[in-house]
């Protein structure tokens, strides 16, 4: 059954630029409420145990180098229907693809620095939000 929430992370690249605000702002306009959110960093450790699932993949070391290389927004939304509605308002994970006045159309630069993350099922959104916040951290 979905459990309504999804885990975000406004990545380096987007925080670098400014984007914290706009980012949230369309993420509130489109009717996510903030369960949990925390300004932070991310070691390369800790970024390479977030993203263990991909570590097969050709672009893992690259990823975790990137995620790790300035300050994060992580939180926890809530919304019905979260992880699809979210992954939609995100749209493709290439920029390039991504569809007109999708967050990462409007502010990510590639597909490795592409702007936020959002977890892919209820399950990781449940590992994800529990990798950065503890029980008392959250509502
Ligand atoms: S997804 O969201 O899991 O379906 O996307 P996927 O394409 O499988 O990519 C998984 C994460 O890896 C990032 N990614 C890349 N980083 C660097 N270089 C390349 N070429 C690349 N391709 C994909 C992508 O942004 C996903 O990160 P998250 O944080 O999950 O969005």
């Amino acid at each position: 059954m979905a459990t309504n929430r999804t885990f975000t992370m406004i990545k380096p690249d987007a925080v670098a630029a400014g984007h914290i605000g706009g980012i949230l702002e369309q993420i509130i306009k489109s009717g996510f409420k903030l369960v949990a959110m925390k300004y932070t960093t991310l070691s390369p450790e800790k970024a390479g145990q977030f993203y263990e699932v991909h570590k097969e993949r050709p672009f893992y070391g690259e990823l975790c180098q990137f995620m790790s290389s300035g300050p994060i927004v992580a939180a926890i939304l809530e919304k019905d229907n979260a992880i699809e509605d979210f992954r939609k308002l995100i749209g493709a994970t290439d920029p390039a693809k991504a569809e007109v006045g999708t967050i990462r159309q409007k502010f990510a630069q590639s597909i490795s620095a592409n702007a936020v993350h959002g977890s892919d099922s209820d399950d990781n959104a449940k590992i994800e939000g529990d990798f950065f916040f503890s029980a008392f951290e959250r509502f």
